[in-house]
């Protein structure tokens, strides 16, 4: 089984590639297989929360962030 690997998304999301689970505040649980992909809003502006709907492209001023993970 491979591990999850996390993306930092230029002046974007984070991209998780699974296998992973996630769980919310609900204790419900998001589980993604291996080989699939969900992208986490870093910007706040997703009205999907935690999951990125594509809102940080049309954010004014335009939503800028560091990929370096340092
Ligand atoms: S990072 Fe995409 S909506 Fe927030």
């Amino acid at each position: 089984m491979a591990d999850l690997k996390i993306t930092v998304r230029a002046n974007g999301p984070y991209r998780l590639e699974g296998p992973f689970t996630i769980v919310d505040g609900e204790e419900n649980e998001f589980t993604l297989p291996e080989g699939q992909w969900v992208s986490l809003c870093r910007c706040g502006n997703s009205d999907n929360k935690p999951f990125c709907d594509g809102a940080h492209r049309n954010k004014t001023p335009a939503f800028e962030a560091e990929t370096k993970a340092t």
